[in-house]
């Protein structure tokens, strides 16, 4: 495992523009140094992928580069599709799967995300696996048969195929979907539950917090024990981005 904090920045669909997205990634970057016990991934758009991890230099090895879906085929009759071959071209290392705006604004299924794991694990790059319930969940007290669920769907048959090997290289993010950019973050307290029931099945495993992370409430979650964060609107903007960075580095 990884001892290294991980945050990721999900820029979403973000920012609207290459110059800003340049702009972004270059203010973020050149205050990346400081940051030696954390790894930063930059998951920006598809398309601004390759230019910006062209640009990145030497001095900034703890930054690392995700995209934000794949497809699980190589290549062939796929439009609109982005093979793990192609990314990893691109010097890209980690790939968020199962993202809850995937699965509920393009129908993204519990058996296509295990297709998209088992595709990310083969290449050898990182899946960062979102898992979350619904507000409607919660108040049910249905979260973790809910993520149960999710679980034994998303990853069945990798532990006894021959990917088996390979499944320490998958991260987990725990993505309350009611907390995702809502400014309603999880509880720490009812995170930790969280967390501690994810750890029991994944030791071996980086487990992530994500949903309205600010640079305020950064450190509860790792405070908690959380081996990282999943930061989405904080993420684009580069003075409250570089504070949670600091706030996280401060409390490690
Ligand atoms: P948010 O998004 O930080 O804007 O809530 C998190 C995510 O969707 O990964």
């Amino acid at each position: 495992m990884n001892s290294k904090t991980l945050i990721i920045a999900n820029w979403k669909m973000n920012p609207i523009n290459w110059t800003n997205a340049k702009k972004l990634f270059d203010s973020v970057k050149k205050n990346l140094k400081k940051f030696e016990n954390i790894k930063i991934v930059f998951c920006p758009p598809f398309i601004y992928l390759p230019l910006l991890s062209n640009s990145k230099s030497e001095s900034t090895m703890n930054l690392s580069f995700g995209s934000q879906n794949c497809f699980w085929e190589n290549e062939g009759a796929f439009t609109g599709e982005i093979s793990v071959q192609m990314l990893k071209e691109f010097g890209v290392k980690y790939v968020i799967i199962g993202h809850s705006e995937r699965r509920q604004f393009l129908n993204e299924t519990d058996e296509m995300i295990n297709k998209k794991i088992k595709a990310v694990l083969k290449s050898n790059l990182k899946p960062i696996l979102c898992i979350g319930e619904t507000k409607k969940q919660k108040k049910q007290n249905k979260t973790f048969k809910i993520l149960r669920n999710q679980i034994n769907i998303n990853l069945k048959s990798i532990s006894n195929s021959n990917l088996k090997s390979k499944i320490s290289n998958l991260i987990i993010a725990y993505e309350p979907i009611w907390a995702i950019g809502t400014g309603e973050p999880c509880n720490p307290q009812e995170a930790k539950k969280v967390f501690l029931f994810l750890k029991k099945i994944f030791p071996h495993n980086l487990i992530l917090y994500g949903g309205s992370v600010t640079n305020e409430n950064a450190v509860n979650y790792i405070r908690t024990g959380f081996n990282g964060l999943l930061v989405g609107g904080t993420s684009l903007d580069p003075k409250k981005f570089v504070n949670l960075i600091e706030n996280v580095r401060k409390n490690l």
